[in-house]
């Protein structure tokens, strides 16, 4: 069995940690600094070792792979911690921290060659998660297919050929559950005003958006094809996409994606 360190678990590494304890197919051990409590609680029936502090870990440690899942700020805390401990230059170090770069970590490790970054997302809580993976370059074959391995039980995984998109796809999907719920509360709040009793918006509006997403997976047309399928000239639809445009929906998101693409570069800071 693979031995996993799981460093920092708030929201993305819990669901990643939710998706990988049930395929017990890993050692975890998992620091957490305050929720070390409430975790061991959680999963007192499952093979999970939970701790405190890096500083509880042993002087020598032994993992195949160690994820680094803090805020980016608590990050250096982490790696000063750490290098008190001997690792083997063979393990994997893993990083979901938004910004921060390959060459953070190489810092530290100067003989390590197994270094990556990825971007998953929440929907990791139902492995399906969207995980972005890149991988340093000189990062051997068998490595790389750990890491892909081990994220393929959160969700679809795949690999970019280099680190400069992984800033992008922070903005993309990393972010993107949250610009999605907000549209999905947007419209759900519109239906409201019309009429609806809430519990009656929110199955309208999440049946539609799952839906629609489906059809587009499964079909050869694309979304933009897609939406001229939907709009019949002079109809319902048509007259709801006048207002999409007039109030210019592609400028707003390639704006909120560039503001979230210029933060993932500054947190790398
Ligand atoms: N949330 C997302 O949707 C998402 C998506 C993709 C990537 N990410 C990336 O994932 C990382 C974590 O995000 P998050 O939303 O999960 O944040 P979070 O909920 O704040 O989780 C970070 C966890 O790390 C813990 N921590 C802080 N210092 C630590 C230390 N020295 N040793 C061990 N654990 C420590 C924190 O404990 P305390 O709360 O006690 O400080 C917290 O539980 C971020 O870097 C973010 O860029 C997040």
């Amino acid at each position: 069995m693979k031995k996993i360190l799981l460093i920092g678990c708030g929201h993305m590494g819990n669901a990643l940690l939710t998706a990988w304890i049930k395929t017990d197919t890993y050692n975890l051990t998992i620091i957490d600094p305050i929720k070390y409590k409430s975790l061991k609680n959680k999963f007192k029936n499952k093979k999970v070792e939970i701790i405190k502090s890096v500083t509880d870990l042993k002087k020598n440690i032994n993992f195949d792979i160690i994820i680094f899942a803090t805020k980016p700020g608590d990050l250096n805390d982490v790696l000063n911690q750490l290098c008190k401990i001997k690792i083997n230059k063979k393990t994997i170090l893993a990083s979901i921290i938004a910004g921060k770069k390959i060459k953070t970590f190489k810092k530290n490790y100067k003989n390590f060659k197994n270094i990556f970054r990825v971007m998953p997302n929440m929907p990791a809580l139902i492995n399906q998660s969207m995980n972005c993976v890149v991988a340093n370059k000189q990062a051997n074959r068998l490595s790389i297919n750990e890491v892909l391995k081990l994220f393929s039980y959160s969700g679809k995984t795949i690999l970019l050929e280099s680190e400069k998109y992984i800033d992008m796809a922070t903005a993309i999907s990393g972010s993107g559950p949250g610009f999605v719920f907000n549209i999905i509360d947007a419209m759900e709040s519109a239906a409201n005003k019309l009429g609806f009793k809430k519990e009656i918006s929110k199955i309208l509006v999440t049946e539609t958006f799952s839906g629609s997403v489906n059809l587009l997976l499964e079909n050869k047309l694309n979304a933009k094809e897609l939406v001229s399928t939907v709009a019949t000239k002079g109809g319902t639809t048509e007259a709801g996409l006048k207002i999409m445009k007039k109030n210019n929906l592609h400028k707003i998101f390639e704006e909120l994606t560039r503001a979230a693409y210029k933060k993932a570069k500054e947190q790398g800071n």
